[in-house]
């Protein structure tokens, strides 16, 4: 096999984790949805996520504020919206009207859910011991809410400058994990 050193630089595209998914904040009257891909799972139940986000980000500013935020979980059809949340800053413009998301009252955090995904995840911040030297927020999920008309979501895995991977075929083997 012929190998060749790759830029470090890109190397999370290879190990790039779950969904992309759209990250809304709110505090005071301003609401947020910006894109996130750099999150992991830290624990079953409660279920616990970390979450790294840029404090150049204006839903930095919002989410260390309110200290919630909600994780809402887009397919391949949304994929523009997502790309376009991940590329603008809500300080300048309201995203949900820009790019036709539609915002819905969550039930324990003051962020909306956003109601042309498939799954939200509603979060409050529960250790911030990270956040100003990587920008981590570990979330407990709080309410989780999904459509049970969507069986097989298409979600989207980023790869890195503009690619996706988008999820195909589910397959079961036997397996004691959860
Ligand atoms: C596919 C994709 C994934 C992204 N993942 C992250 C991420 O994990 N963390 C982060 O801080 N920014 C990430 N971004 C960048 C933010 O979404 C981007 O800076 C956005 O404009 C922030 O919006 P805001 O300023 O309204 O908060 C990602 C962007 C894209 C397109």
């Amino acid at each position: 096999m012929a190998r060749r050193s790759y830029p470090l630089s890109k190397v999370y595209g290879l190990l790039e984790p779950g969904p992309v998914v759209l990250v809304t904040t709110a505090h005071r009257g301003r609401r947020d949805v910006m894109t996130l891909s750099w999150h992991m799972m830290l624990d079953f139940e409660p279920p616990l996520v970390a979450c790294v986000m840029s404090d150049r980000n204006h839903s930095f500013a919002l989410l260390k504020a309110s200290k919630e935020c909600v994780i809402n979980i887009p397919a391949v059809e949304l994929a523009e919206k997502v790309v376009g949340c991940g590329n603008t800053s809500g300080a300048k413009i309201d995203k949900f009207t820009r790019f036709g998301l539609t915002p819905l009252p969550a039930s324990k955090v003051g962020a909306p859910l956003i109601a042309e995904c498939h799954a939200s995840l509603e979060c409050r911040v529960v250790d911030t011991r990270m956040v100003s030297k990587y920008g981590l927020f570990v979330l407990e999920v709080v309410q989780a809410w999904i459509d049970p008309a969507v069986k097989n979501p298409r979600t989207l895995h980023h790869r890195g400058y503009g690619s996706f991977m988008v999820a195909g075929k589910t397959i079961k083997l036997k397996s004691k994990m959860k």
